[in-house]
């Protein structure tokens, strides 16, 4: 089938969402074309959630180069998140012929039925930065998540280690951001017990949306008379939307506020002060050594790691990297050094 018609039928079936336009910027080889051309290539499908944060694109990016650098063909979708787009778009790349599927879920719970398909044509499924959970995903790969919270609470406990804390969550729906609550929950539970801290406001943001998050923000300020000292946000998409609340009330680079993912704008808000640190986890790192597996699990070898995650149903074996707390001291030693953002685009 040729590219055209394929898109034009996968967003019919998706019901008109872009499943194949955004994300391919050109059209790449059919299936049909890498069985009968290359029978010895692994395909690789990569199903990601979305593409709205920053650092998506780079995940695709930096997976498809390292991917295809070892000889791979990858087709990467992504769902704007929405399971049953995400789950139609496993099907087609099953129904393609992937050796091997990496997933982003959207949903945590929802996207077992992703590894139950995959298993039945005998494909297996690499759960990419967040985890799929009750399902028997063969291997996971993400950054330690519990530490990204502790990470978060910490810095900000550092510059505020008593008063109302507010915290503004990721979407509950992915695991991660249950993880982030997790370890900032490690560092604030002693604080709260001897009452120092107390917790004014504790809610999880639908679709890690910053719009919401500033809504969120909103309501905890007005239901504590703007009483807040210090807010943990679990990126810096929602830290953003906490930021335009906090402004719109004088309180900006007044109190500390946490983010993560060292987005451009995040990084820029620390060196700014309105944000007191964000969370590196390098992305490069995490897309190579994803490619590396994706690559031998493909070609059927097995690969070894040495961690394993309880998803609530199986130990998956895990390989987990380390995360990197960026304050207004650190910037040019990690994101900077690491070629990850510019000297100059962070300090334009
Ligand atoms: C990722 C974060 C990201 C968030 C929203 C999480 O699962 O680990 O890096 O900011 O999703 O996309």
């Amino acid at each position: 089938m040729n590219y055209l018609l394929k898109c034009g039928l996968a967003l019919v079936l998706f019901t008109g969402l872009a499943a194949c336009s955004a994300q391919e910027e050109k059209p790449k080889t059919s299936a049909e074309d890498v069985r009968l051309t290359a029978e010895d290539q692994v395909y690789v499908g990569f199903v990601l959630d979305t593409l709205k944060d920053e650092r998506w694109y780079k995940d695709k990016e930096l997976f498809e180069e390292a991917a295809e650098s070892k000889g791979a063909h990858v087709k990467t979708l992504a769902a704007n998140g929405n399971d049953d787009v995400q789950l139609k778009q496993a099907e087609l790349l099953i129904e393609e012929g992937v050796d091997v599927l990496v997933v982003v879920p959207h949903d945590a719970a929802f996207s077992a039925a992703i590894v139950d398909m995959a298993h039945k044509a005998g494909v297996k499924v690499i759960s990419y930065d967040r985890l799929i959970t009750n399902s028997e995903v063969d291997y996971y790969i993400s950054f330690d998540n519990v530490k990204v919270g502790e990470l978060q609470a910490s810095e900000v406990v550092k510059q505020a280690s008593n008063g109302n804390f507010a915290y503004i969550g990721g979407a509950e729906s992915d695991n991660n951001a249950v993880l982030f609550r997790q370890g900032a929950m490690n560092v604030l539970k002693p604080l709260i017990d001897k009452g120092s801290v107390k917790l004014i406001h504790d809610q999880y943001t639908d679709g890690w949306d910053p719009i919401t998050a500033e809504q969120n923000m909103k309501t905890a300020l007005a239901k504590n008379g703007n009483n807040v000292d210090a807010v943990i946000a679990a990126n810096d998409g929602t830290a953003g939307g906490v930021i335009n609340s906090l402004s719109s009330v004088g309180l900006a680079g007044r109190i500390p506020v946490s983010g993560q993912d060292a987005e451009l704008e995040g990084v820029r808000r620390v060196v700014k002060g309105t944000q007191t640190m964000t969370v590196y986890k390098p992305i490069t790192l995490l897309a190579e050594q994803a490619a590396d597996m994706a690559v031998k699990v493909g070609s059927g070898e097995d690969v070894a790691a040495d961690q394993s995650v309880h998803n609530g149903k199986i130990d998956v074996p895990s390989l987990l990297l380390e995360p990197v707390a960026v304050t207004k001291e650190n910037v040019r030693d990690t994101v900077i050094k690491d070629g990850y953002l510019t000297e100059k685009d962070v300090y334009q």
